[in-house]
């Protein structure tokens, strides 16, 4: 194996196309080269839903949909977050390591809590320190992110280093950020300078991993479009047609140019439809596992049990050392 890798997914809401061709094919794939953990990190979660019923729906949804995906939890650990208590034992050695200086820079804290930041929860501004917790607690060596999540990963390093220096050891790796490959940013589609998310719960065009057919068909039909003749990649005039050639070409596993070329003479209306197509054959499969193991609480209840007893095994000896180095 060629190291470790920590990643995880909110269970905010359902999970997205976003999500699955920013994150989840890539943690199929990465299996076989690395000791994976993936984790759903309610905690995180928490600093914006806060709604029990749905927590509890969302996380059981996000674990269907990831070992429907192809997330196998013979080879991988996949647990939740509140599990494994270890998360937020970390973060508060690391809070105070971290500065505050670190944590005001940090974009997404800005856009998350808008103007109103004097009534944003505490949770939201030191988020980026559970964020690193989770990785350094199992001295993950990769962390395959999205562009939304560099500016975090960076700091996680800033506050390994840190903690290294400060108390010796050398105890943590700093944890390298991977790069995915094509559609690590998957944009709206009805606006396409806009990224697909679960945090806009307005946006009723986000393509959903629980979808059918005609659902996904619709939605691509309904896809924002513009006027000019045939398909080009050009993300500054095309958002729209761009970002539906970088899913397509996620889809089909096959160079963005290629894609291109093949449909450069083609009407937006014609590509929606090949689109959707693709799209159905590609999800339908991931869908139909997904309703299986949701008929099946039992069997996805033992594997998220027998996850957080294996990141427990791990993350248990590391707090233990950081515990010792700074002296509890
Ligand atoms: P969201 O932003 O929808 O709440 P998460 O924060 O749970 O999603 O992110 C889970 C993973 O999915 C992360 O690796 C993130 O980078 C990736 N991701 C989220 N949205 C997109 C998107 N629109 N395109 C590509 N990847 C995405
Ligand atoms: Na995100």
């Amino acid at each position: 194996m060629q190291g470790r890798i920590f990643s995880g997914i909110q269970p905010t809401h359902g999970i997205h196309l976003g999500n699955y061709l920013g994150a989840i094919r890539h943690w199929v794939r990465l299996q076989g080269s690395y000791d994976c953990i993936y984790c759903i990190v309610d905690q995180h979660a928490l600093t914006t839903l806060q709604d029990p019923q749905e927590m509890r729906r969302n996380t059981r949804e996000a674990a269907a949909a990831l070992v429907a995906a192809g997330v196998d939890p013979k080879r991988s650990i996949l647990f939740v977050q509140s599990n494994v208590a270890a998360h937020s034992q970390l973060t508060w050695i690391l809070s105070c390591v971290a500065r505050m200086g670190w944590l005001n820079r940090m974009t997404q804290f800005k856009e998350k809590a808008g103007k109103d930041r004097e009534n944003a929860p505490v949770g939201l501004f030191t988020y980026p320190v559970l964020m690193a917790a989770d990785i350094l607690v199992y001295k993950a060596t990769h962390v395959p992110v999205g562009e939304d999540q560099k500016q975090h990963l960076e700091l996680a390093r800033d506050i390994a280093g840190s903690f290294n220096r400060r108390f010796g050891n050398e105890l943590f790796p700093l944890p390298e950020p991977m790069i995915l490959g094509e559609a690590t940013r998957v944009m709206s589609l009805r606006d396409g300078t806009k990224k697909m998310s679960k945090s806009d719960p307005s946006d009723q065009s986000r393509i959903n991993l629980t979808d059918d057919a005609d659902a996904i068909a619709l939605k691509f039909r309904r896809a924002k479009s513009d006027s000019i003749l045939g398909i080009t990649y050009d993300p500054e005039a095309r958002p729209e047609a761009s970002n539906l050639l970088t899913i397509y070409a996620a889809l089909a596993d096959r160079p963005r140019a290629e894609i291109e070329a093949e449909f450069a003479g083609t009407s937006f209306s014609e590509f929606k439809s090949r689109l959707a197509d693709l799209a159905v054959e590609k999800l339908s499969p991931i869908n139909a596992e997904m309703r299986r193991l949701q008929a099946d609480p039992g069997y996805l209840d033992a594997i998220l049990r027998e996850g957080a007893e294996r990141a427990a095994a791990i993350a248990g000896p590391v707090l233990k050392e950081a515990y010792e180095l700074v002296g509890f």
